[in-house]
C-alpha cells in the first residue's frame, strides 16, 4: 500500500478532520438545539482504537494533518491516552485540535509536550453575557484560560468566530484587536446550516460584509496571497503580532483547492461538510475487513468527492438536518 491519492478534479487528500465525539457541554445554537438532542449511542462512537487503524490507513493514503474535532474532544474520557498514541504515529506532520476551551486549559502543557502543533479556539465573542447567551452555558472565563494557555505554551493558536448579525457584530473589531499584542489568528466564520434544524439565523452577514467592517475599523488590512488546502483568506494588520482570516463557509469560495475529508463520530466518511456522506467506515471497521479493503473503499469513496459545496449540496436527497457537533466542522 501507499499511494497518494487525487480526486477527479486533481485535488489531494492531504487533511483529516477526524471528529472524536458527538457529545459537548455548551450548547452554542448555532450548532445544537437547546434540548433534546439525540447524541448516539456509545457503542455507535468509533473507539480510540479503530480511530488510530483508520489515522494509519489515511496516512498510508497521502494525509499528513489531522485534526480532532468533536462534539467537545476534550470530554471524551481518556483522551489524553489517545493523543500520546496518535502522535507516535509516523507520517502525521501536523496534528490539530478544534477545542471550546471549557475544559483543557489546565492540561495545555501537556499538548505542547506530546506535539499538539496547532490549536483552535471556537470563541464568538469577549463578553462574558453573550457568551453565555450563545452558549447556553457558563464557560466563559475557562476559554479565556485556555486562550493564554495556548500563547503561553507557545502552540499555534487560531480562534474561530462565527458571526451572526444580531449578536456579535460588534465584537468584530474587538477581536481583531486581540491581534496587536497577541500572535494569534482570528477567523470570522460565515454560520452554516449545521445546527440540527437546517436553518441560518444570520442570513445577511457574508464575506463581503466582515471584510468592509474590519477595513472601516482597521484601514491597515492587507490581505495574504490564499494557502492551498486553507479556508481562510488571510489578512495582516501593520503593527499587529497576529493576523485575521475571513471563511466563506457558507459562500463556498474556497473549494477548487479542498484537501480534505471528514469522519464523523460514528465513522461516516464525507468528502465535504454538505454532502450526506460517502462510506460507512464504522461498518468496515467492525465487520472484518481488512486494512487493504477499507484503504480501496475510502479511494473508491475519496473519488465521489462533488466539485464544490454547492453541487454536494445540491446533490443531497434529504435536506440538510445535522447538527456541527457530529460532523465536527
Ligand atoms: N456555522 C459556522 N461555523 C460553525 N461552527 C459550529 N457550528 C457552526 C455553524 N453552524 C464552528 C465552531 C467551531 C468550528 C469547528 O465550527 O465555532 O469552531
Ligand atoms: Fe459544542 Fe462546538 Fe457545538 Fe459549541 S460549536 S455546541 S462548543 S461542538
Amino acid at each position: 500500500m501507499s499511494d497518494f491519492l487525487t480526486d477527479s478534479f486533481g485535488r489531494p487528500l492531504e487533511y483529516l478532520r477526524l471528529a472524536v465525539t458527538d457529545r459537548c457541554n455548551l450548547r452554542c445554537f448555532y450548532c445544537m438545539p437547546a434540548e433534546g438532542i439525540d447524541y448516539v449511542p456509545r457503542q455507535d462512537l468509533l473507539s480510540y482504537e479503530e480511530m488510530l487503524r483508520l489515522t494509519r490507513i489515511f496516512v498510508q493514503l497521502g494525509v499528513t494533518k489531522i485534526r480532532l474535532t468533536g462534539g467537545e474532544p476534550f470530554i471524551r474520557k481518556n483522551f489524553y491516552g489517545f493523543l500520546k498514541r496518535l502522535t507516535k504515529i509516523d507520517g502525521l506532520d501536523k496534528i490539530a485540535i478544534t477545542t471550546n476551551g471549557s475544559v483543557a486549559n489546565r492540561h495545555i502543557p501537556f499538548l505542547k509536550e506530546v506535539g499538539i502543533t496547532s490549536i483552535n479556539l471556537s470563541l464568538d465573542t469577549l463578553n462574558k453575557e453573550k457568551f453565555n447567551k450563545i452558549t447556553r452555558r457558563d464557560f466563559f472565563n475557562q476559554a479565556m484560560n485556555t486562550y493564554q494557555a495556548v500563547l503561553d505554551a507557545g502552540i499555534k493558536l487560531s480562534v474561530n468566530m462565527v458571526v451572526m448579525e444580531g449578536e456579535n457584530i460588534e465584537d468584530i473589531i474587538p477581536m481583531a484587536m486581540l491581534t496587536q499584542k497577541d500572535n494569534v489568528t482570528i477567523r470570522y466564520i460565515e454560520e452554516m446550516p449545521f445546527n440540527g434544524k437546517g436553518t441560518r439565523n444570520s442570513i445577511g452577514f457574508n464575506h463581503t460584509k466582515i471584510l468592509e467592517l474590519l477595513t472601516s475599523g482597521l484601514p491597515e488590512l492587507s490581505s495574504i496571497p490564499f494557502a492551498y488546502g486553507t479556508t481562510a483568506q488571510e489578512y495582516a494588520i501593520k503593527g499587529h503580532k497576529g493576523k485575521v482570516g475571513i471563511i466563506a463557509a457558507w459562500s463556498r469560495n474556497f473549494c477548487n483547492s479542498c484537501n480534505r475529508i471528514r469522519v464523523t463520530a460514528t465513522g461516516h466518511m464525507k468528502n465535504c461538510l454538505y454532502d450526506q456522506g460517502v462510506l460507512n467506515l464504522k461498518r468496515m471497521l467492525t465487520d472484518g475487513s481488512s486494512d487493504q479493503m477499507i484503504y480501496e473503499a475510502i479511494k473508491t469513496g475519496y473519488s465521489k468527492k462533488f466539485k464544490d459545496g454547492l453541487v454536494a449540496e445540491a446533490n443531497q436527497t434529504n435536506p440538510i438536518s445535522e447538527s456541527m457537533s457530529s460532523i465536527g466542522g
